[in-house]
């Protein structure tokens, strides 16, 4: 969750440090800090808040030094204050590290060390870590040594990179259940856990595994294993591109990434659907093809937003291809002793890829037998490369913390893959042609939903001020009501519910009064007079309805206060274009509630701690 920047070279680290902070602020903004050894000695600047605060309030952007190692944070031991940011020294002063995840048994190694004399500034594990490595350092003189053997001993999680002043032409990095990737450029190498901070430097990277580390010097670098065991590391070239890590003229991340939409959804289904055929090509698949063939059941399992979208993907498969699935929250799944066997298929949904209860999900699946299938916007993460196969979402870098075009990529794909298992399993080709067809009339729909963002925020600007939203929708737009709810709390803090609309009446109707709003996904299926109804109910309690509703239905202006309309389609593909405007009013509330959108207080991107 935290952003992590190493490097080592020939120009000041400490400009190049801050500047890949700013890129990985989204991962984590409780507090900043950069250290460099210039001279022989460290030098530490660090501050709780953004990088910005961090620069403002020390001189780090002034601090000389061709190597360091920076941080931003999301807090996990210690609340973000000046003293728990990272990095971390141990109590000479002379070994320093920056650390993303948990060391589990910190308690024990502090308590071993505290015997032993050593004090502690901080309250956090990193510190722990820090001079436990320091004391490791005393007892061996020897740098690599002392970090293979703290490693060895700790229990957690970890992606470090560690410096020493005694070597100020060495650093360290090392990754267990947190992503690091080493970027190779020309007698100069940055380390960050997030491609986004090395591709200004270079193109060329080494993602770790692992318990893997990266010793790197000034002329090269060597991998091995924490155990000792020199490994061959792959060089890959990273495929994104700077202006997709950056705003491009919008106001924050989150819009941007909303109009990127059309484009977005398109990629995700660009040579891999085959309308004549009313069939989908997945190459990413075809090493399972018999494993999916002769699969009794699908598990998906997924956290957050990406749990909303394998909902709708339990809709689509049963639906469609008429196969038993079932949808488990990733941190639950894994702790509930689940019956999992050869015969299942695991899907894991995960805009990151290095979502911690995901990727353990998807560990105890394998475990079992299981066939286990990643749909990850990532490329190259973790949980893209723990899967037996895959498909990627195509969405590009997704910057602001509250998810959305991966959220309708991760339809696009999921209808996609429900569409290839149900031909396998009897669709005709004509069904398949018909939804194939509406499938790739979508970017052009959403387009035009977009057009009308100025309208959404005419209404987002009458519900600002309320402390309390309901969204309601049924089948496959149950989980859209979710998923609206959670973009709305996410980044405007105001408390907002999902339900089935049928379900109001079982106790949320005792909410309604003249100051609830309630957001109806309303079009026009086989459900939409008993919706109807339920509005009607609201309604009659006065509250205030916002109906997204279909183009074509012109009967709902008579019963709701506000309507949305969106075009026309199949309807397992509602959720896709009505979740459109639900994303622009969650934007649009946020922003007239001067609520920071990209970065809302206490979230981070990536949640790779449990
Ligand atoms: O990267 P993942 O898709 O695995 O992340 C899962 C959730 O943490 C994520 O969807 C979260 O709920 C978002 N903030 C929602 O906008």
């Amino acid at each position: 969750m935290c952003g992590i920047v190493g490097y080592i070279g020939n120009k000041r680290a400490a400009p190049i440090i801050l500047a890949g902070l700013k890129r990985l602020e989204y991962r984590g903004y409780d507090s900043a800090g950069v250290s460099t050894i210039d001279g022989g000695a460290l030098t530490m600047a660090k501050k709780a808040g953004k990088v910005a605060d961090l620069e403002r309030a020390t001189t780090v952007s002034k601090t000389e030094g061709t190597i360091g190692i920076g941080h931003t944070r999301w807090a996990t031991h210690g609340v973000p204050n000046d003293v728990n940011a990272h990095p971390h020294a141990d109590s000479s002063d002379n070994i320093v590290l920056v650390h993303n995840g948990i060391i589990e048994n910190y308690v024990t190694i502090k308590k071993k060390l505290t015997a032993q004399g050593y004090a502690f500034k901080s309250d956090t594990d990193s510190e722990v870590l820090a001079v436990f490595i320091g004391m490791l350092y005393k007892t061996f003189g020897n740098f690599e040594q002392a970090v293979r053997t703290a490693l060895c001993e700790v229990e957690g999680t970890f992606g470090i990179v560690v410096m020493c002043a005694e070597h100020p032409d060495m650093l360290i990095a090392a990754r267990r259940g947190s992503p690091l990737i080493l970027g190779v450029g020309n007698d100069e190498y940055v380390v960050a856990s997030d491609a986004a901070a090395i591709v200004s430097h270079t193109r060329q990277v080494v993602y770790l595994h692992e318990n893997e580390m990266a010793i790197v010097t000034r002329n090269g670098f060597t991998t091995k294993t924490i155990l000792d065991i020199e490994t061959d590391p792959v060089i890959e070239e990273i495929s994104i591109e700077l202006e997709q890590i950056e705003k491009g003229g919008f106001p924050h991340f989150m819009l941007k990434e909303i109009f990127e939409q059309p484009t977005t959804f398109h990629d995700g289904f660009r040579g891999r659907l085959l309308v004549d055929e009313g069939n989908v090509r997945l190459g990413g698949l075809s090493t399972v093809t018999d494993r999916l063939l002769n699969a009794k059941r699908i598990i998906i399992t997924a956290c957050g937003t990406s749990w909303h979208a394998a909902l709708i993907g339990e809709y689509l498969l049963e639906n469609m291809a008429r196969i038993p699935v079932e949808v488990e929250y990733a941190s639950e799944f894994r702790y509930r002793n689940p019956i999992i066997d050869s015969s299942d298929v695991v899907i894991a949904i995960s805009q990151s890829g290095e979502t911690a209860d995901t990727l353990s999900a998807i560990r105890l699946a394998k475990a079992n037998g299981a066939t286990v299938i990643g749909m990850v916007n990532v490329v190259g993460s973790s949980i893209a490369r723990e899967t037996d196969a895959g498909v990627y979402l195509h969405a590009g870098p997704e910057i602001g913390v509250a998810s959305t075009k991966a959220f309708t990529s991760q339809l696009c794909v999921l209808t996609q893959f429900s569409l290839y298992m149900a031909r396998t399993r009897g669709m005709s080709a004509e069904t398949g042609r018909e939804i194939a067809t509406a499938l790739e009339a979508i970017p052009e729909m959403i387009e035009r939903i977009l057009a009308k963002s100025d309208e959404v925020k005419e209404i987002a600007r009458q519900y600002a001020d309320a402390s309390n939203f309901l969204y309601l929708g049924r089948g496959y737009n149950f989980p859209v009501a979710l998923e609206g709810a959670l973009k709305l709390k996410e980044i405007s803090y105001i408390h907002a519910e999902g339900y089935p609309a049928a379900e109001m009446k079982h106790g949320p109707i005792a909410l309604i009064n003249e100051n609830m709003p309630v957001v109806f996904i309303a079009p026009k299926d086989e459900i939409y007079e008993k919706v109807v109804s339920n509005i009607e109910e609201v309604r009659a309690r006065q509250g205030k309805v916002i109906a997204i509703a279909s183009e074509s239905d012109d009967f709902i202006d008579t019963v709701a206060n506000h309507v949305i309309k969106i075009p026309d389609t199949l309807p397992m593909l509602i959720p896709i274009l009505a979740s459109i405007p639900l994303q622009l009013l969650a934007y649009h509330i946020a922003v007239f509630r001067d609520c920071n959108v990209d970065m809302p207080r206490n979230l981070a991107k990536s949640v790779t701690v449990e």
